[in-house]
């Protein structure tokens, strides 16, 4: 099977930033994840460096356009590398193959009669220079220069759009997978209930020089849609490249929901007159926002992708975006988000599974894959759980829910570290006669890790990489060959590297990497929820934010045992439900008698990185309340099962 999956060629009137880098990153990880499964993936990316904002753009910064194209498209270039982007070809619209494909497009479409030359007359800005639609004025007025456009005839080409309006309805009717999520089809299908007027693809040399010439009349260039959109088709080698054919035919396009029209009307329309079958598909995401504004680069509300990844590293920002939006769904984004997934998701949850694998793997069996004896039940559910995600992360990526693929294999991290605690290795490397089923419990938990792995490598290509190598895994990864259980040979060495993902001071990491403040143009972007100030610092005046309270993960224990250490005065070893068994080492001893403590539940940190009290690991912290020299365990007021969050 083969892919070619493109994002859209972003104009060079700006930087990149995270919106840009979301719709890259996802054509970059569904590359990955094909490849995974065996795939042959044709990847592009690029940019679009016509027309007269660009022409703004470069007199505005006092460069010529030429200059100033190649300064902001290398700076796109440059931004992916360090983002593990690796695309197959990086495409600017000034690219010579791109010209010499535009013009003989336009020259086949012109000669089949499908362009045609008519006057038009319009709503003209001479602010913006543009013509401007009925919607796109406010109160009649330009919203840019706050005057009123004025009526202007001018003479242009016209692709004949119209004449494709019920071949497109049925086409996306009769395959309802070309759209997705089904919503924007819906939206699609809406806007094709009114008629489709013809679309104008020229301008006047007098008003715009920079752009690609018609070929059959060169007082005329092209106009945007009609140059951009084919880059598509040129990257491929169109029309004789000996690969074009089989990559057409499995052509899938990333964009966010404002470039839709375009891509679902325009470009199929086009491609029919060219005779070309439609693209197969078109994923369509929602945006990012900064509080309630999209992140754009008028509004000046931007997080740059560079600046990030220098922060945080490649693999955090990619899990994080990926993570974070709902494929579809509009997102918000702010540090602090990001941060508190660096630390609960990557530092706790994945960090920790694989450091406390491999130091026990480490300092109970010699740092070898031991041999597994026969699953016990807690074994085989964790291994059950671990194929099960496997079948549901495919199903997921497959069809872009990259928020709940991660999620699936999140559940099973969550799981393994549980099974830890429920199968306390430190216990079984105490007693010779149990080596059997310590082996069987450290076997499991390194199967787990090497099947979460696999599903991190389109993820996070870093730690996947960094995760491989500590398993000893050397060959190529493939999602068909390595998803299966038990393929860990024992004797293998495993190695123990540093911690993937070291905590972050969430104040400092937050404060560091704000973005830097710029004047903002428009009174949106001064409301405090969009303005790019400093994200706030974690306490202000003492107080922290909710999704900072989250990262403690409270919850209801029940004590089951309860006995006092030796030699300490004041520990109580409780072990409590909380619902997996967990011991806990509590500073109590002179407020309660072990006795008492049978039965009662009590509230605990159930996240809190282990630790150990007089040779005893404590995973987790009961509390209690002091006052002068009392003190009293936090209770429950009322029946309610061991395990359940507190919030
Ligand atoms: N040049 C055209 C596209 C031509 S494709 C043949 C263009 N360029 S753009 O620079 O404005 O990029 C728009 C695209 O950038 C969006 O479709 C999306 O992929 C990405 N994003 C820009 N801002 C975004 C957000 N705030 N959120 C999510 N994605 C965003 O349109």
């Amino acid at each position: 099977m083969s892919l070619y999956l493109t994002t859209p060629i972003f104009y060079v009137n700006a930087p990149p930033h995270i919106g840009h880098a979301y719709s890259t990153i996802v054509a970059d990880a569904v590359s990955r994840f094909k490849r995974l499964n065996g795939e042959k993936v044709f990847f592009q990316t690029g940019t679009d460096e016509h027309g007269d904002k660009i022409v703004q753009a470069a007199a505005d910064a006092d460069v010529s356009v030429r200059e100033y194209v190649d300064n902001i498209s290398r700076m796109f270039r440059d931004t992916w590398p360090p983002l593990a982007i690796e695309p197959d070809r990086f495409i600017r619209t000034t690219d010579s193959d791109h010209i010499a494909t535009v013009q003989r497009i336009l020259q086949q479409v012109y000669d089949q009669g499908d362009i045609y030359f008519a006057e038009y007359t319009g709503l003209y800005c001479k602010g913006c220079e543009q013509f401007l639609t009925e919607k796109e004025l406010v109160n009649g007025l330009c919203p840019d220069h706050q005057k009123p456009p004025v009526a202007v005839s001018e003479q242009n080409y016209f692709f004949r759009m119209s004449k494709y309006q019920q071949w497109l309805i049925d086409h996306i009717t009769s395959h309802p997978e070309c759209i997705t999520p089904e919503r924007y089809r819906n939206e699609v299908l809406a806007f094709l209930r009114e008629p489709l007027e013809d679309l104008c693809i020229s301008r006047p040399t007098s008003r715009l020089t920079w752009g690609i010439p018609l070929p059959f009349d060169d007082r005329f260039v092209t106009y945007v849609w009609f140059d951009a959109l084919i880059n598509y088709l040129t990257g491929i080698g169109y029309p004789d490249a000996p690969h074009f054919s089989e990559y057409w035919g499995a052509a899938e396009h990333i964009i966010a929901k404002d470039i839709l029209k375009p891509h679902a009307i325009y470009w199929p329309t086009m491609l029919r007159a060219m005779g070309l079958a439609p693209f197969h598909r078109l994923h369509v995401h929602g945006y990012w926002n900064m509080g309630e504004t999209k992140m754009s680069k008028s509004l000046g509300n931007v997080v740059r992708p560079l600046e990030l990844t220098e922060q945080f590293g490649a693999d955090t920002v990619r899990y994080f975006l990926l993570r974070e939006m709902s494929f579809g769904l509009d997102a918000g984004f702010s540090l602090e988000a990001l941060i508190a997934r660096r630390n609960s998701d990557l530092a706790n949850d994945l960090g920790n599974l694989v450091s406390r694998s491999l130091t026990m793997v480490k300092n109970f069996v010699g740092g070898k894959v031991p041999a597994p004896g026969p699953l016990a039940p807690l074994d085989q559910e964790l291994a059950d759980a671990a194929l099960a995600m496997l079948g549901e992360y495919r199903q997921r990526m497959t069809g872009f829910a990259f928020r709940q693929a991660l999620e699936a294999v999140w559940e099973v991290i969550g799981r393994a570290n549980r099974y830890i605690v429920a199968t306390a290795p430190w216990e079984l490397a105490k007693d010779p006669a149990r080596a059997t089923r310590l082996a069987t419990v450290l076997h499991t938990l390194l199967e787990t890790l090497r099947l979460v792995t696999l599903t991190l490598h389109p993820i996070m290509p870093a730690t996947a990489a960094k995760m491989s190598a500590a398993l000893g895994l050397t060959a190529v990864p493939d999602l068909n060959r390595d998803g299966r259980w038990g393929l860990l040979a024992p004797g293998t060495a495993i190695t123990l590297g540093e911690a993937l993902f070291p905590r972050l001071d969430a104040k400092g990491a937050a404060q560091a990497a704000a973005p830097k403040g710029q004047p903002n143009k428009t009174p949106a972007a001064k409301a405090p929820a969009a303005a790019p100030a400093p994200a706030p610092p974690i306490a202000e005046e003492g107080l922290i934010t909710f999704d900072h309270f989250q990262q403690t993960e409270l919850r209801v224990a029940e004590i089951i045992a309860a006995q006092k250490v030796p030699k300490a005065d004041r520990l109580l070893q409780l072990t409590v439900k909380a619902p997996e068994e967990r011991t806990i080492v509590a500073g109590i001893a002179e407020f309660y008698q072990p006795e008492q403590l049978i039965g009662k539940k009590v509230i605990i940190v159930a996240n809190l990185k282990p630790a150990k009290l007089k040779g005893i690991l404590s995973q987790g912290m009961v509390l209690a309340a002091k006052a002068g020299d009392r003190l009293v365990l936090s209770t429950v007021d009322g029946d309610i099962p061991p395990g359940s969050k507190v919030a």
